[in-house]
């Protein structure tokens, strides 16, 4: 904080008012992958890898963005924050603050500086970070904040808007909600059609999580992740005028559901992606289950099935991210893994003994240089608290 405080005041000069520190996690998820969008349950986890900001109000209309590790100066002003969409870095704080707006908070025009550790591009949500840091901290330097407050699940669906219409990522709710909802320690078992959630304590007893990056970026924005969600809407209209139905999800169907539906319908990529999307859901159930049971190894067998599936029948890995699982579930001590994200590369999360983590390390780091050329990375997964103030 007193380096980043450094480099503000390096940046933005000396002023009166006050220099404050905002910042939000990324997050794991450990299994529910894209089922966000199709109003599924998700069980992610707040990292203590987070984005953080300085910031400071300027008297002006003009929100002025900078990062610690990119050159230059990108602003916007508070009467036109559209044009934000087309700034070269900054469209999702401007998106953040757009919406914000709409929400009725009198945003000020001020300095930001953002630093922070989550590697970007590697599906572990560094833009909900950001997002995130943008909201809870324009909010609270917001003109009539002591009559608003916030409620931090408004600004993980704030974040959420701002992605759909200033980076045009259709994406579901979960990543922002983690980076808002976070709890050290915790999982969030989160029900994507209501926003009912719970926190569970992650129980881990001799085993750790260890995430370990492809260093493939994936290019959610460019990729399938839109088609996907196009598919997913053929899907549920399938289902429902095959099986006479008329519900609003697809995670609203059973495992028994798609199995009356299967033989009716087109043996083509929409039936795959209506069955990983059911059944994905129902694996996040019994999931939590067998975790709050203390059944370690039962949950890691379901973390690699809704691998598999994310492969065969979601189409959303990849060879790097393939080869990753692959080697991993062949290392001793690796009781579960699979992709965790929007996939196309990014990170596998894997539970670890305890006692294994350095061999794991580098067994699966040798064997993926050799098969992919690629050097990965790993890190120990601790889960930290959502989106705050950091008070100096
Ligand atoms: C991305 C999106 C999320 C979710 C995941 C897949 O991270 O931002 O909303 O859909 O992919 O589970």
């Amino acid at each position: 904080m007193t380096d980043l405080k450094e480099l503000f005041i390096k940046y933005y000069g000396e002023s009166s008012e006050e220099i404050r520190f905002f910042t939000s996690p990324g997050r794991v998820n450990l299994i529910g992958e894209h089922v966000d969008y199709c109003g599924g349950l998700v069980f992610p986890a707040a990292l203590t890898l987070s984005s953080v900001a300085a910031v400071r109000l300027n008297n002006s209309d003009v929100v002025n963005l900078r990062a610690d590790d990119l050159d230059g100066l990108y602003s916007f002003n508070l009467n036109n924050t559209e044009a934000g969409k087309d700034l070269k870095w900054g469209n999702y704080q401007a998106g953040v603050i757009h919406w914000l707006k709409e929400n009725g908070y009198k945003v000020r025009g001020m300095d930001f500086l953002f630093s922070g550790n989550i590697p970007f591009g590697s599906g572990l949500s560094s833009s909900a970070a950001i997002e995130l840091t943008t909201a809870v901290a324009a909010a609270s330097l917001s003109e009539n904040f002591d009559e608003k407050g916030y409620d931090l699940i408004n600004l993980a669906l704030i974040g959420q808007k701002a992605e759909h219409t200033f980076s045009g990522v259709n994406c579901g709710i979960m990543d922002q909600f983690a980076s808002a909802m976070g709890k050290k320690d915790n999982a969030i078992l989160l029900d994507c059609s209501t926003l009912s959630y719970k926190h569970v304590p992650l129980n881990l007893g001799e085993y750790t999580l260890i995430l370990a990056n492809t260093c493939k970026k994936h290019a959610l924005g460019a990729s399938a992740y839109n088609k996907r969600r196009e598919e997913v809407s053929e899907g549920l209209i399938r289902m429902n005028s095959i099986l006479g139905t008329d519900k609003d999800n697809l995670c609203d169907f059973t495992e028994d559901d798609y199995l009356k539906a299967e033989a009716l319908m087109a043996a083509d990529k929409i039936r795959d992606r209506v069955k990983h999307v059911i059944y994905e859901n129902q694996r996040v159930k019994k999931a939590v289950e067998v975790l709050e049971n203390g059944d370690l190894l039962a949950f890691g067998e379901i973390l690699r099935e809704g691998h598999a599936s994310l492969r065969d029948l979601y189409e959303v890995t990849g060879f790097e991210l393939d080869t990753m699982f692959d080697v991993a579930c062949q290392t001793e001590g690796c009781i579960g893994s699979r992709m965790t994200g929007g996939g196309f590369g990014g990170c596998t999360v894997n539970i670890v003994k305890k006692s294994a983590v350095e061999n794991f390390i580098e067994t699966v780091g040798n064997a993926y240089k050799s098969k992919t050329g690629i050097t990965p990375a790993f890190y120990v997964c601790d889960i930290g608290d959502g989106a705050r103030e950091i008070k100096m």
